[in-house]
């Protein structure tokens, strides 16, 4: 006999991407890099640094549960109100409230097969039916998931751009899938690599959140390099934005993550820095990979998906003995490819030597 909810048996554990120190521990390495989760692999923002030196003396006090002057900065830079804003944990945290808002014990939730798997996990620890649609070409099948849609639908999530596969929507795309969708279901555009678009016809959708039943997520945790602070936020019309604050915790948005978010905001000179970084490492493994004849999805994102034609967690684990950390795609039903994230130039060009050694 188990104490344990039925639907929490079912659940398998989100497996993160492995930890430097703990490959260090384990293998007996010095030098490791990694490039498994998207990360920003310049540090966090200097600006971000000095605040959170600036407010450490202050950390004996909880944190200020509005989030005021974050959420000012947000809204304004978006030109939007305070009220459009509810900040999280990481965007990861504001999946798990806006399931925990929306939808009712009889109500299901869709999202594809081949993407960013909170949505799944945190839709069975809440109970909630999950339907996963196959992607068509690494990219998210939205004629397939309208079919999906019946009268017990009340949220839709979709990563655009798409982790693992890279690959996004363009504006007409999603623009013609929301044309008809029924007004009881609610589209959750997760854009937690917008930064890193390199493209003209990804959509803008903040202009969505009044006219449509949608919501947006970002997050502070890949370009602006904070992902060990947690820090992500939802764009919402206000009067969602309310029933979400009831249920969002008073103090989930820690006191030095806060302003550190604040101070990266401002580091316009970081965000720039990051891009370029990003945009001239892809194009270094992309040719890399061209002249190695492997195949790769292009990707308008910080990390590539590689078909490695062989059992990925091999592959990944015999990196790992040469101290570069990617992510094994079998978790995510795609056993001969890895994804890995782009990192700096001396990061990459060790990434493709070791890829070369192995293959
Ligand atoms: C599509 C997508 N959404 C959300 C997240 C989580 O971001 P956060 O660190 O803000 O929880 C990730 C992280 O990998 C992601 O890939």
């Amino acid at each position: 006999m188990t104490l344990v909810r039925k639907n929490i048996l079912s659940v398998a554990p989100y497996q993160a991407g492995k930890p430097i120190e703990e490959t260090k521990r384990q293998l007996g390495l010095k030098e490791v890099i990694k490039l498994a989760s998207n990360e920003n692999p310049l540090g966090p923002s200097p600006k971000a640094r000095e605040a959170i030196k600036k407010n450490l003396t202050q950390i004996n006090r909880y944190p200020d549960s509005q989030s005021f002057y974050l959420k000012k900065k947000l809204s304004r830079a978006m030109n939007l109100q305070g009220s459009n804003i509810v900040l999280g944990n990481g965007s990861d945290e504001l999946v798990d409230i806006i399931i925990k808002t929306f939808v009712e014990d009889d109500e299901n939730i869709i999202t594809a097969d081949t993407t960013f798997l909170e949505y799944k996990i945190i839709s069975q620890v809440n109970g909630r039916q999950i339907i996963t649609v196959p992607l068509g070409y690494f990219k998210y099948d939205l004629a397939a998931i309208k079919k999906k849609i019946n009268e017990k639908t009340k949220l839709i999530f979709i990563s655009n751009p798409n982790n693992p596969t890279g690959t996004y929507l363009t504006r007409l795309e999603l623009e013609d899938f929301m044309n008809d969708l029924p007004a009881n279901v609610i589209l959750v555009l997760d854009e937690a690599y917008d930064t890193f678009i390199d493209v003209d016809d990804f959509p803008n959708s903040l202009k969505y959140i009044d006219s449509e039943n949608v919501i947006i997520l970002k997050t502070f945790s890949k370009a602006y390099g904070l992902a060990g602070l947690r820090v992500g936020y939802a764009i919402v019309r206000p009067e969602f934005g309310a029933y979400m604050e009831r249920v969002r915790q008073p103090f989930n948005v820690n006191l030095l993550a806060q302003a550190a978010a604040v101070a990266a905001l401002d580091d316009r000179k970081f965000l720039r820095k990051t891009r370029r970084v990003i945009l001239e490492g892809k194009n270094y493994l992309y040719d890399s990979l061209n002249s190695l004849g492997i195949a790769y999805v292009p990707s308008v994102t910080n990390f590539i998906l590689i078909d490695v034609a062989r059992d990925s967690v091999s592959i990944f684990k015999e990196m790992l003995k040469y101290g570069v950390i990617v992510r094994d795609m079998k978790q995510y039903g795609l056993k001969n490819f890895i994804r890995v994230t782009i990192g700096t130039k001396k990061e990459n060009e060790r990434f493709i030597k070791v890829l070369k050694k192995i293959l």
